[in-house]
């Protein structure tokens, strides 16, 4: 009896320590979550509303608003457009010289695929509005590669006519709202012969090739490129200071750079999202070079270990018109995959055209492309285990530029 107040106070004393370390958790997590953005309006997901394009009355901006959805390199969005003044139903696409990735992309080449996938996005939007889209590649001439980013700011890639159209018909309009890059594990469910068809049949009049490959042997090899390709490119200095460059780690870093790469990219959502964010912005040696090597390898070998099939896309020649027209091709294939339940990550490493890649670069290309093609993009497919969040868009009246 005489020890039941004893008890009591103990008992309060624990009380109280718990409470106590429960609240400066709790007051930690918050600052951490404060710091990490959550009552920070993601304005740079503004373009992923299905209403956003109801902004312009311009058929030409409603379907450029959709084609900032597309895929691009590193997601630099590298893309600017001029509308044409005399004829309201042309627009031209330029490649932005500004928004280059030179370590990774030495050549440009993805920042003109990237070109081709905003084209494949806008066509599918003017379908859903009514329109078909023509495209005439390169319709002052190929880029002087001895200026290329002037000529990048000169020539324009595409010149885009809009006419409406009746006829036309898209089945892909509500994938343009799905993220396009899916980095998670697959399930091991594998492409069935339909959806390997419909999805084949996309390059019958495309001056690129489509091949999607499951064998066993294939699966093995290319997993294995896709595997050293990103031990190399972590290797590489000027590859992670470039991406580094371009990693936005708090919701209003996010809101002024909308574009580049963030925790999203690597799956992350919700409160996880800002508790990351809270935390490498308080301790940024968490996202580190090393830890980013870290990540990419992890992801890329549970990527590779989790795949129904690969997809290859390659040219006769590397030529900037294959490279827009492989671009409209991944993108066609990337959206129509998720029309189908699919879909699919680029693994662009062991493509890329800087001196320390280039020995699995010669020997990808010796055994998928032994005619002296040029693969274009190598991608991992399958059924998503998890709905992959959608990543920064820039506004669409950003892009427009005067002639
Ligand atoms: C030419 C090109 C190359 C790409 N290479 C890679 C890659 O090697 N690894 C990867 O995970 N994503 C790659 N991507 C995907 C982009 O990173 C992605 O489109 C961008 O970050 C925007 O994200 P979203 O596609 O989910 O909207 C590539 C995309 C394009 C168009």
């Amino acid at each position: 009896m005489s020890h039941t107040p004893q008890k009591h106070r103990v008992r309060r004393i624990v009380f109280i320590t718990i409470g106590a370390v429960a609240g400066v958790l709790g007051l930690g997590l918050g600052a951490i979550l404060i710091v990490g953005g959550v009552f920070v309006p993601a304005t740079y997901l503004q373009p992923w509303n299905v209403t956003y394009y109801q902004q312009s009355t311009d058929a030409r901006m409603q379907v450029v608003a959709h084609a900032v959805l597309a895929p691009s390199g590193h997601n630099m969005q590298p893309w600017n457009v001029v509308l044409d003044t005399a004829d309201a139903s042309v627009l031209y696409l330029y490649a932005d010289p500004s928004r280059l990735t030179p370590a990774v992309d030495p050549d440009s080449r993805q920042t003109v695929v990237s070109q081709g996938a905003f084209l494949a996005y806008l066509r599918v939007a003017a379908e859903e509005l009514g329109y078909s889209a023509s495209f005439e590649l390169f319709p002052d001439g190929s880029y002087d590669e001895t200026d290329l980013k002037k000529s990048m700011s000169q020539r324009p890639v595409a010149r885009v006519t809009l006419a409406k159209d009746p006829s036309v018909a898209t089945e892909d309009y509500s994938s343009l709202f799905i993220s396009d890059t899916n980095r998670a594990p697959y399930t091991a469910a594998p492409l069935t012969r339909a959806q390997t068809e419909a999805l084949t049949a996309l390059a019958d009049n495309s001056a690129a090739r489509l091949s999607i490959l499951s064998d066993k042997q294939d699966m093995t090899t290319l997993g294995a490129f896709g595997v050293e390709g990103t031990l190399i490119e972590t290797q590489y200095p000027a590859a992670t200071a470039e991406s580094a460059a371009v990693f936005h780690g708090t919701e209003q870093a996010k809101n002024e750079a909308r574009s580049g790469f963030a925790v999203e990219g690597q799956g992350t959502t919700g409160f996880k999202k800002y508790f990351l964010q809270g935390l490498i912005t308080a301790f940024p040696a968490l996202n580190d070079d090393t830890a980013g090597a870290r990540n990419a390898i992890a992801l890329t070998d549970a990527g590779v270990h989790n795949t129904a099939a690969y997809g290859l896309i390659s040219t006769p020649a590397n030529t900037r018109t294959e490279q827009v027209e492989a671009g409209i091709l991944y993108a066609q294939f990337s959206l129509h995959a998720r029309t189908l339940g699919l879909v699919m990550q680029p693994l662009s490493q062991v493509l890329q055209e800087y001196p320390t890649m280039a020995v699995p670069y010669a020997a990808i290309h010796a055994e998928y492309a032994p005619e002296g093609q040029t693969i274009q993009m190598l991608v991992r497919v399958g059924t998503p285990t998890i709905e992959y969040p959608v990543s920064m868009r820039r506004d669409v009246t950003s892009l427009l530029r005067t002639p």
